[in-house]
């Protein structure tokens, strides 16, 4: 068996995207794997957190990217801050709950060394042994390992491992609009994550799970079954009976080809998309008064009705978040192994509207993206028949063709029609160059 085809070889996995294919190894091989966590995770920026989960000073996250353990912390400055969560002195991981509040510092389980919650070494229990030696000088007296580049977001935490590639605002550019958009629907234009966390082991490569987000060629094939029967169900009622919420967020998913369509699809470069340019499947989801007096009442007639007109699908922030800014939902994938990932689903509140929208959100959640989901596992099916049917022999490559066109490469930004494998291709571009950043060769 080869075990290192890849490793200290970029033209090899550069080989591994052609413009209108992808290579059967981006989702199989282990090596593939383990050189992403490496290399592509640490060179693009990630989302670790949301900042109401660190509302006080001391408040922590833990996290992980590209298997580097982090610790998100609010600094006594107010700040949020991002550490390794690795102790300074022989390496111990230094918290190990999701989520807490440390004080004013951390302290080591194993030896008690102290750090503030900036990184700073505070106190190390009878320090006189240090006396004489190079502590002061080498990397352990400088405290805990901070990551340099971190960017909040309308409260969306952000984070660069390397040094390499381009600053946040580049490299996000104007898909940020999708972020804006749903912070811009609270009346007080900010968010609050309520309604916990559905954590949904995936048994497939991670890639699958972004790749399907614009996905618009599969939801009346995979998703016939659930969102089909719902369909059914419904088809005899009156045409003005009042729809239960259920019902409501079912029945789109069984759009037809025009709807899908006729949505839309807009690429970004660095990988990002979202579905929905135009109208999506939240569009229709019935009004609610109280909600929509109080989005006119904070910013006028003109900019409430542009605000709740703009109802995009899935946003794809490549290549851990996606978002659905309209139900206030978010999905997050965490890589495990090759075959292995797993998808977090975390709901927010619109600060200053009222309880029913927290209600359709998680509601909407619970439906379509956690564990007891009856749409999630249409898609879950679909993962692992792919991650099971690429180990066949004779064909490596995988078809991302479909309305294909030479000039989209290198566009910044583009429109497209819905069903266009378009967001896959500019995925697999944004990860050849990702991954190969900071490993030399040509470029
Ligand atoms: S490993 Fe942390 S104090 Fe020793
Ligand atoms: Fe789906």
């Amino acid at each position: 068996m080869t075990t290192s085809r890849y490793r200290g070889n970029p033209e090899a996995l550069r080989a591994l995207v052609q413009p209108e294919r992808v290579h059967r190894d981006l989702y199989i091989s282990q090596e593939v794997f383990e050189l992403e966590q490496e290399h592509f995770f640490a060179n693009t920026w990630n989302y670790v957190g949301h900042d109401s989960q660190v509302q006080k000073p001391g408040d922590y996250i833990t996290n992980e990217i590209g298997g580097r353990p982090l610790i998100i912390v609010r600094h006594t400055d107010n700040s949020v801050r991002v550490l390794m969560n690795r102790c300074a002195h022989k390496g111990s991981r230094l918290v190990s709950a999701p989520a807490g509040n440390t004080g004013k510092f951390f302290r080591c389980p194993y030896h008690a060394w102290a750090f503030d919650t900036d990184g700073a070494l505070r106190a190390i229990p009878l320090k006189n042994g240090y006396i004489g030696t190079s502590l002061n000088d080498c990397e352990s007296g400088q405290g805990l390992v901070r990551v340099q580049n971190v960017r909040v977001y309308r409260g969306f935490i952000f984070v660069k491992i390397n040094d390499a590639g381009p600053d946040f605002e580049e490299y996000f550019g104007e898909s940020l609009s999708s972020i804006d958009n749903m912070a811009d629907r609270s009346p007080e234009g900010e968010l609050e994550i309520a309604g916990g966390c559905l954590r949904f082991v995936h048994q497939c490569n991670w890639k699958m799970f972004i790749e399907n987000l614009n996905d618009t060629m599969h939801p009346m094939v995979a998703h016939e079954s659930s969102a089909g029967t719902a369909k059914k169900m419904w088809a005899d009622k009156p045409a003005d009976a009042p729809k239960p919420m259920a019902i409501e967020q079912f029945v789109p998913f069984m759009s037809d080809y025009k709807f899908f369509e006729d949505m839309g699809v807009r690429v970004y470069d660095n990988g990002h998309s979202f579905s929905g340019v135009n109208f999506s499947i939240h569009s229709k989801y019935s009004g609610i008064p109280a909600y929509e007096e109080a989005m006119i009442e904070a910013y006028g007639e003109e900019k409430a009705h542009a605000i709740l007109g703009l109802t995009r699908h899935n946003t794809v922030y490549y290549p851990n978040l996606t978002i659905k800014g309209a139900i206030q939902a978010i999905r997050v994938v965490k890589p495990i192994a090759a075959d292995k990932c797993l998808v977090e689903s975390w709901t927010f509140r619109l600060k200053g509207a009222p309880p029913e929208l927290l209600q359709r959100t998680t509601m909407y959640s619970r439906l379509i993206n956690s564990p007891f989901s009856v749409v999630g596992h249409d898609d879950l099916q679909a993962y692992r028949g792919i991650q099971a049917g690429l180990h066949a022999s004779g064909n490596d490559w995988v078809s991302l063709h479909r309305n294909f066109q030479e000039n989209e490469i290198g566009k910044r930004e583009l429109t497209a029609n819905g069903t266009n494998e378009i967001s896959m291709r500019n995925q697999y571009r944004a990860w050849a160059k990702y991954m190969t950043l900071t490993m030399g060769g040509e470029a």
